[in-house]
C-alpha cells in the first residue's frame, strides 16, 4: 500500500483529542483512510452496515469505475477480454495475474479438462434431493460437499493446495450444474468430454442424452462463454466478499465457495437473471408492450415493493458494460436460432427505454445491469430459468477462489470481525419464571 503524504484528521466537537489517519493510494480509484487503529485511538468504531463507504481489503484483481461504467480484470477491460479471449484464457487471468501464452494455455485448458469428473458417489448424495429441488439449493450442497471428497486439497495454508483447489472448483462447477438439471428431468448423466471446450463440455453436458449424437452449436459455445467471461469477477460484491469472510476463518475453499453460492442466490445479487426474466413473463401475460407504462408506474410507487429487475446496481452509475456486450449476445443467439422478433426480447429493449427516458430512473442513474439480457439468452439456449443463476455460479467460482486466494496469500491477513452499534437491553438479572 502506498501512504498517501496526506493525512485525514478527525476532530471532536466536545473537544476531545483529533486523531491523524493515514491515507493510502491505490493505482485506481478512490484513496482510503486506513482507522484500523481508530479504536485503540479513540474507543469508537465506524458505522458502514451495507459497506457504502468501506472498503473491506486490499486486492489486485478486479477495478470498476461504477460512473464511467468500466470494468478491468487484472487491468484489461472486459470489453477487450470477450471480444478477443475465452473464458479459460480470461480464468487464468484472474488466477494468476496474466493472460496466458498459447503454452501456457495449452496446460491450464489440459489441467482443467483433466479435473471435470467428479466421484461417482456424487450421484447418490444428488438423490437425497426432492426432484423439484431448486438447482441453487442443491449447488450449495454439493460444493460444500466436495470438501468430503478432496482432503488432499482443504489445507488453505498450503499454496499447492490453494491452486488444485481452484482448479478442481474451475473444473467440476459444471459438471455439478449439469447434474443438477439432468436430475431434476429424470434424464442420465452425462460424464464430461475431454475433446470439448469449456463451454461445449457444458452444452454437451446439458443437452446430450445418450441415445443420438449431440452437435455443439458455435454460436451458443461462444455465447454461454461469454456468459461465463462476463461473470467472471465483479470484485468486492457480496457473495465475494461472503467467500472471503467464510474463508478467513481457516475453513477449506470448498465450504468457503458453498458459502458464496448461498449469497449468490439471492434476488438482490446472482438471482436477478431469474427474476428478471420472470419479471419479462409476466408483464408478457399481463398484455405485453402496452402494459410497460401500467408496470413502470407500479415500479415508481415505493408502496409496491415492485422494482425493475436487472436494472441497478450499487457500483455502476452508467451503464453496466457487461450489459451492452449481453444485448450484442442477445441478438447474435435469436438470430442463429432465427428467434429476431422474440417477443421477451423486444419487450426487454421497450422495456429499457422507456425506463432509460423516465426522470425517476435517470435521476437514480439506475441502468440496465449484465442480468437484464443474460436471462434472455439463457432461455434462448434452452437453459431453464431456475438454472439461470447456477449458471453465475459457475462463472464467479473462479472469481471467487481468486479473491480467496488472494486473501490467504496476504501474510498480513486476519479473520473478519466487524464490530457493532448495540442497541439492545444494559445488562439485566434473570427474575424466576414466576416473576416474569
Ligand atoms: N427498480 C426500481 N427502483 C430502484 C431499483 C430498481 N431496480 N434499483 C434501485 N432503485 C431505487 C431505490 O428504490 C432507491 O430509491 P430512493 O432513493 O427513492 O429510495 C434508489 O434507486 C437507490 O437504490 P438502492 O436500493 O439504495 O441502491 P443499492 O445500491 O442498495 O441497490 C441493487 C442496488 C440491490 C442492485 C438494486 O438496484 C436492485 O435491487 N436492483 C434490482 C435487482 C437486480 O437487478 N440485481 C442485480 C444486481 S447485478 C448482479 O448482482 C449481477
Amino acid at each position: 500500500m502506498k501512504a498517501s503524504d496526506t493525512k485525514a484528521t478527525l476532530s471532536f466537537s466536545n473537544g476531545g483529542q483529533p486523531v491523524d489517519l493515514p491515507i493510502y493510494k491505490g493505482t485506481l480509484g478512490p484513496d482510503v483512510i486506513d482507522i484500523r487503529k481508530l479504536y485503540a485511538q479513540t474507543g469508537m468504531f465506524t458505522y458502514d452496515p451495507g459497506f457504502m463507504s468501506t472498503a473491506s481489503c486490499e486486492s489486485a484483481i478486479t477495478y470498476i469505475d461504477g460512473d464511467k461504467g468500466e470494468l478491468l480484470y487484472r487491468g484489461y477491460p472486459i470489453e477487450q477480454l470477450a471480444t478477443n479471449c475465452d473464458f479459460l484464457e480470461t480464468c487464468h487471468l484472474l488466477l494468476y495475474g496474466e493472460l496466458p501464452n498459447a503454452g501456457q494455455k495449452a496446460k491450464f485448458t489440459d489441467t482443467v479438462t483433466h479435473h471435470t469428473m467428479v466421484n461417482e458417489q456424487m450421484q447418490f448424495f444428488l438423490r437425497g434431493f426432492r426432484r423439484d429441488a431448486h438447482p441453487m439449493a442443491i449447488m450449495t450442497g454439493l460444493v460444500g460437499a466436495l470438501s468430503a471428497f478432496y482432503h488432499d486439497s482443504t489445507d488453505i495454508t498450503n499454496p499447492k493446495h490453494r491452486e488444485i483447489a481452484a482448479v478442481r472448483l474451475i473444473a467440476k462447477m459444471p459438471t455439478l450444474v449439469a447434474m443438477a438439471y439432468k436430475y431434476t428431468v429424470g434424464q442420465p448423466y452425462m460424464y464430461p468430454r475431454n475433446d470439448l471446450s469449456y463451454a461445449g463440455n457444458f452444452l454437451h453436458m446439458m443437452f446430450a442424452t445418450p441415445c443420438e449424437e449431440y452437435k455443439v452449436s458455435p454460436v451458443l459455445e461462444r455465447a454461454l462463454d461469454r456468459i461465463f467471461i462476463l461473470h467472471a469477477d465483479h470484485e468486492q460484491n457480496a457473495s465475494t466478499s461472503t467467500v472471503r469472510l467464510c474463508g478467513s476463518s481457516g475453513t477449506n475453499p470448498f465450504a468457503a465457495i458453498a458459502a458464496g453460492v448461498a449469497c449468490l442466490w439471492g434476488p438482490a445479487h446472482g438471482g436477478a437473471n431469474e427474476a428478471a426474466l420472470n419479471m419479462l413473463y409476466d408483464i408478457q401475460k399481463a398484455g405485453g408492450v402496452d402494459k410497460i407504462g401500467e408496470f413502470i408506474k407500479q415500479v415508481k410507487d415505493k408502496n409496491s415493493n415492485v422494482k425493475l429487475m436487472g436494472f441497478g446496481h450499487r457500483v455502476y452509475k452508467n451503464y453496466d458494460p457487461r450489459a451492452k456486450l449481453m444485448q450484442e449476445t442477445c441478438r447474435e443467439v435469436l438470430g442463429e436460432l432465427g428467434l429476431e422478433n422474440d417477443p421477451l426480447f423486444k419487450l426487454a429493449m421497450a422495456l429499457e427505454k422507456i425506463a432509460l427516458e423516465d426522470e425517476y430512473f435517470v435521476s437514480r442513474k439506475l441502468y440496465p445491469n449484465v442480468d437484464f439480457y443474460s436471462g434472455i439468452v439463457q432461455r434462448a439456449i434452452g437453459i431453464p430459468v431456475p438454472l439461470f443463476t447456477a449458471i453465475f455460479a459457475l462463472a464467479r467460482t473462479v472469481g471467487w477462489i481468486a479473491q480467496l486466494n488472494e486473501m490467504i496469500g496476504d501474510p498480513d491477513y486476519k479473520i473478519g470481525r466487524p464490530r457493532q452499534l448495540f442497541e439492545g437491553s444494559p445488562k439485566r438479572d434473570v427474575k424466576p419464571i414466576s416473576a416474569r
